[in-house]
């Protein structure tokens, strides 16, 4: 049986949204390349939430820090700790298990909170760690053996080295997350944007985890990008400003359509949440694979500046002029996965629809904003292709929306073309359009047609796009 993320997964691969990393060479396991309509889709989101979180918001403004940055940075925000994944490997065929879930359980047994993370090196787990394995009978998937090394931590991060002379180089981090770039940079910022608390920093890079179990095609993969912002506030204030950014981003995702009961907020419990973390909340979408992360909206408090306070020696406090106060901001924190967003709005905009006669169309009813193609000009024949092109060439550069010209083909095979790529309106030049400079309007979702003058085709298409 074909799964709706199967025919996602096909559709985006088919038309150009998503091709299967370094295919030519068989691939590379869970990388993923975005082709022409994947580009524009990914460059769409990402100007959505620019605008919306950044643009239009006077309290924000953006950052584009470097991927590479001081090692110390990762000391210091305890990626380099404590941003590992617990494993054991089967001592029969070597076959290699998560066991998160076993630490877990085995943590709780005992109300212990030795983390794996401390068993890394020298230092070897608890020895009745084993024992408690041994008693769970848990058989290896591979090969059934009951035999297994004791949970080991493995660090996510990505690590290369600086210098050229192999082995001599300086030992560096590709970034796991972009928010420490931010953080590093609250003191540079502050000084130089005049922002005063509360303010927030945005960012949208790309990000590399070494990640155990990728999967679920863009979902979980070992490179992507996060859309970040730090938002700055005064302690005591936090909760209501995380409240603020949860209903911020929700807002943000059913504005661009995704249907609301695909989305729903889940709030992290006390025993889920980071030691320095008040409050956490992600939003879930019900993807194909069933209810996943999307999303998460973090109230750090002051952890991650305090921290750089201490490994960098500088002062990274805030002086309020207002009530003469000296303070290390709070901060929340809303994390978006570019491409995981990606999948959210490609899954929920297929659709398959029935036409009469048992024919089926299978369109994306992607949002304005977000179409790759926003208007498709269609000349019904060769002969009038010329006369279609300069419509064309005129929409194109007074909208600078990116657009398409199709001339092969029947009209009709044409337009499901463009339903497929999610195009929001076909613009077809016939033979009429000669004698009354009027063109065909076709909109995907109704397949609604009308006529309209060309000279009034800028002003409402101007009106269709604004976002
Ligand atoms: N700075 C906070 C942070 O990085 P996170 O929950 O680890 O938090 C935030 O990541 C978001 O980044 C996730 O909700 C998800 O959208 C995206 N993300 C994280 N890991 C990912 C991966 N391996 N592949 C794709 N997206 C990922």
């Amino acid at each position: 049986e074909t799964t709706l993320m199967d025919k996602v997964v096909g559709l985006c691969k088919r038309r150009g949204f998503v091709y299967p990393g370094s295919e030519i060479y068989g691939g590379l396991a869970n990388a993923w390349d975005f082709g022409p309509l994947g580009v524009e889709l990914l460059k769409n989101l990402k100007e959505a939430w620019w605008k919306k979180f950044v643009t239009e918001r006077i309290d924000m403004v953006g950052l584009d820090a470097a991927i590479l940055m001081n090692p110390t940075t990762w000391e210091a925000s305890g990626h380099v700790g404590s941003f590992s994944d617990p494993l054991m490997d089967c001592k029969k065929c070597k076959s290699r298990e998560r066991a998160d879930k076993l630490v877990e359980n085995w943590q709780h047994d005992n109300g212990s909170d030795e983390q794996p993370a401390n068993w890394a090196g020298e230092k070897t787990p608890p020895q009745d760690m084993l024992d408690f394995i041994n008693a769970k009978n848990i058989t290896c998937p591979q090969c059934g053996s009951l035999d297994w090394t004791l949970p080991k931590a493995f660090n996510l991060m990505f690590k290369t080295q600086q210098g050229v002379v192999e082995g001599e180089g300086k030992e560096i981090y590709l970034r796991p997350e972009t928010a420490q770039g931010i953080f590093v940079n609250f003191k540079n910022i502050h000084t130089t944007s005049r922002k005063k608390i509360p303010f927030g920093i945005a960012q949208i890079g790309k990000a590399f985890r070494n990640e155990i179990t990728p999967g679920n095609f863009v979902f979980r993969t070992r490179e992507f990008e996060q859309m970040e912002i730090e938002y700055f506030c005064k302690p005591g204030t936090e909760l209501e400003f995380h409240a603020f950014w949860k209903k911020f981003c929700m807002d943000w995702y059913l504005g661009l359509g995704v249907t609301p009961d695909n989305l729903r907020f889940r709030d992290h419990d006390q025993a889920e949440l980071s030691h320095y973390s008040n409050a956490t909340a992600d939003i879930e979408y019900h993807y194909p694979f069933g209810w996943g992360e999307l999303c998460g909206i973090a109230s750090r408090t002051n952890y991650d500046l305090s921290q750089h306070m201490e490994y960098s020696s500088k002062d990274l406090q805030y002086f309020d002029e207002a009530t003469r106060e000296k303070y290390i901001p709070f901060v929340i924190e809303p994390s978006l996965g570019v491409q995981r967003s990606a999948l959210v709005f490609l899954c929920d905009a297929y659709e398959e629809e029935e036409m009469k006669e048992g024919d089926t169309r299978v369109v994306l009813h992607l949002h304005n904003q977000l179409a790759p193609v926003k208007i498709a000009v269609l000349p019904l024949a060769k002969k009038i292709a010329d006369n279609a092109k300069s419509v064309f060439d005129n929409l194109v550069r007074q909208l600078g929306l990116n657009m398409d010209f199709d001339v092969q083909g029947s009209i009709g095979k044409r337009y499901r073309r463009q339903d497929e790529a999610g195009t929001p309106y076909c613009v077809t030049f016939d033979y009429e359009s000669l004698d009354d400079n009027a063109v065909t309007i076709r909109e995907r979702d109704s397949m609604d047609q009308q006529r309209m003058k060309i000279e009034e085709l800028v002003p409402f298409f101007r009106e269709k796009f604004t976002y």
